[in-house]
């Protein structure tokens, strides 16, 4: 049976979707069958990431509304055989995602995937509501910064009280904290908080620190998952993330600010 996953956030502009892809991608290289899901109605920026953005004939959308089939919409990632994306809609209204018909649709990728990767869109209105009801598992994608953080405890607030685990009364949703766009050099200078402020503040387990990366732009700009990238640090960050995920004891990397060696203090870099 296939757990579901939310990458969410209060505010946007924080990650979300550069993280979806990532792990939806690291978790297939695990060899793990998985389909990650775009819960951006309107927007459609998770097959862009994903490079598949002319395949798209049917989006998720048509599914609920009963115009495609799942395996119509599906698209099979050009890259990985375990992949499949599910694209949202870029024109329809945004209360199309209902609790009937999201649950209908993750109900039949349950049947067929290990893993289901829901990337919402930021704040709290229908469609990010609809991606974190179903969750297993939620991954709170932050910034290190007092908004940011803010932000991603409402979100904290609405897993336990409006999921269908909370609703239930079931085993809650596991939340994990994924810190995104890290500066050391920022949290030094005092203009970012630093890993150990913000866990302080959210209280709840670390899955990983991304580093803030060029990589990541140039990845998107070229439709392949960050995590792809053998030389990037954001790269291999998310790596780590996967292999905690797969319950490994990963030490956090990229957290320290590069100092200069003597001769590039020197001769300069
Ligand atoms: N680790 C990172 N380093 C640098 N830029 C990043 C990083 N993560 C995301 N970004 C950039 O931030 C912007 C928003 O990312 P996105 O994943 O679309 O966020 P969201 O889905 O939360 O709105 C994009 O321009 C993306 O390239
Ligand atoms: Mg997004």
């Amino acid at each position: 049976m296939a757990q579901v996953i939310v990458v969410t956030s209060g505010k946007g502009g924080v990650g979300k979707t550069t993280s979806s892809a990532a792990i939806a991608t690291g978790l297939a290289l695990k060899g793990h069958k998985t389909v990650v899901i775009d819960f951006d109605i309107g927007l459609r920026n998770l097959d862009l990431i994903m490079g598949c953005e002319r395949r798209v004939v049917y989006d998720f959308v048509n599914v609920i509304n009963g115009e495609a089939n799942l395996n119509q919409a599906l698209i099979k990632d050009k890259r990985n055989p375990n992949l499949f994306i599910l694209p949202a809609s870029q024109t329809r209204d945004k209360d199309a995602l209902t609790v009937e018909g999201v649950g209908k649709v993750l109900d039949n990728l349950k049947a067929d995937f290990d893993y289901i990767v829901c990337d919402s869109p930021a704040g709290i209105e229908q469609g990010a509501m609809m991606a974190q009801y179903y969750a297993d598992i939620a991954i709170v994608t932050t910034n290190p910064e007092v908004s940011s953080v803010r932000d991603s405890d409402r979100i904290l607030g609405i897993l336990q009280s409006k999921s269908k685990r909370a609703i239930e009364n079931l085993e809650p949703v596991k939340e994990y904290l994924l810190l995104t766009r890290y500066s050391p050099k920022r949290v030094s200078t005092g203009e970012m908080l630093s890993v150990d402020d913000v866990k302080d503040i959210l209280a709840i387990d670390l899955i990983g620190v991304i580093p803030e990366s060029q990589a990541v732009l140039k990845a998107s700009n070229a439709g392949v998952p960050v995590i792809l990238d053998e030389e990037s640090d954001a790269g291999e960050a998310y790596k780590d993330v996967i292999e905690r995920m797969m319950g490994s004891e990963v030490q956090l990397r990229f957290i320290q600010e590069q100092k200069k060696g003597i001769l590039k203090r020197i001769f300069g870099s």
